[in-house]
């Protein structure tokens, strides 16, 4: 069986690691953010995926703190809002979030989404580059990047690399997408994977609307799991790090059991459906 726990980690290109599932709080309001976070905490998840739009850093840090696990054991991501990305909005969203989550570092600041044009979406960048050139962030990266703000920003790091020396562009460590069986996004995955760069997978459930789907049940009947834990572990094979949501404590338990089963090489070619249907917006991978 592929040796993956709870505990596991990914190397991201920064040098640092990052637990290879993560809890997401997307409409998580923050009234309970600090207690379902603490409950992840209980259950055995490390990462919270928080975002500066979601208005809940605060709260999901809290959970994290009060957990008492030490803090070089957490793991905490947060992003720039996708309507602010510009350098100045992101040299104060940074303090901001630092302030909000008290903590003295986050681990992975990410640009939303490919918004604000050529000038906005660099203009933040340097901004997340500056923010881990004064420790105040250990890894930072993009979500919702096509190949085309890949490239723009791969030729960016690049330039400025040979320019002002190496590492001065900064180091894409992550790219955050809509992944599962049913947006597969082979071109985004395929550009990554080749250099390194972390996917991490939003939605990785397909926010629960494939729990009817004859292939998801028949292969959740031969493992005696669920659909969701199938979903979950058919991105943890791919080498993805799923970012599950759930309020419910039952589910935010069951999404965690996912280290005790793999699938077959055939299972998981009958996932391969090639055919893309994304929930979000395809506007976010055509931006120019
Ligand atoms: N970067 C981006 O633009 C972006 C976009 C979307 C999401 N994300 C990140 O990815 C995370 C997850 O994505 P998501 O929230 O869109 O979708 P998701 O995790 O695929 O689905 C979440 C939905 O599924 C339900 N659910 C969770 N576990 C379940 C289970 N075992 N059985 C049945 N239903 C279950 C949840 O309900 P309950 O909560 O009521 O239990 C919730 O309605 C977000 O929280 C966020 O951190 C990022």
């Amino acid at each position: 069986m592929t040796k993956f726990s709870i505990s596991s980690t990914l190397r991201m290109p920064s040098g640092y690691d990052i637990p290879i599932l993560g809890y997401g709080v997307y409409q998580t309001p923050a009234a309970i953010a600090a207690e379902v976070v603490s409950h992840a905490l209980k259950v055995g998840y490390r990462h919270v995926d928080s975002a500066v739009a979601y208005r809940n850093e605060a709260p999901s840090a809290e959970g994290l703190k009060k957990s008492g696990v030490a803090r070089d054991q957490l793991f905490f991501t947060t992003k720039i809002p996708p309507r602010q990305m510009n350098y100045d909005n992101a040299k104060k969203h940074i303090e901001n979030s630092l302030n909000e989550t008290g903590f003295d570092y986050i681990d992975l600041y990410l640009l939303h989404s490919p918004y604000g044009g050529r000038e906005g979406r660099i203009g933040a960048w340097k901004a997340l580059v500056e923010g881990v050139e004064a420790g105040k962030i250990r890894s930072i990266g993009v979500s919702n990047f096509g190949v085309h703000h890949l490239e723009e920003l791969e030729t960016y790091i690049q330039t400025t690399d040979e320019k002002e020396g190496k590492g001065k562009g900064g180091i894409l460590s992550v790219n955050q997408i809509e992944l599962h069986p049913w947006l597969a996004r082979k071109d985004i995955v395929d550009w990554c994977t080749k250099r390194g760069v972390i996917l991490e997978a939003y939605s990785p459930i397909v926010r629960a609307t494939k729990g009817e789907d004859p292939l998801l049940l028949s292969l959740a009947k031969k493992h005696n799991k669920t659909t969701s834990q199938i979903l979950l572990r058919w991105s943890l094979q791919k080498g993805f790090v799923p970012l599950p949501k759930s309020v419910t404590p039952s589910r935010m338990e069951e999404n965690a059991q996912i280290f005790d089963f793999e699938l077959s090489n055939e299972d998981m070619k009958t996932l391969d459906l090639g055919d893309d249907q994304p929930l979000f917006p395809k506007h976010f991978y055509n931006r120019k």
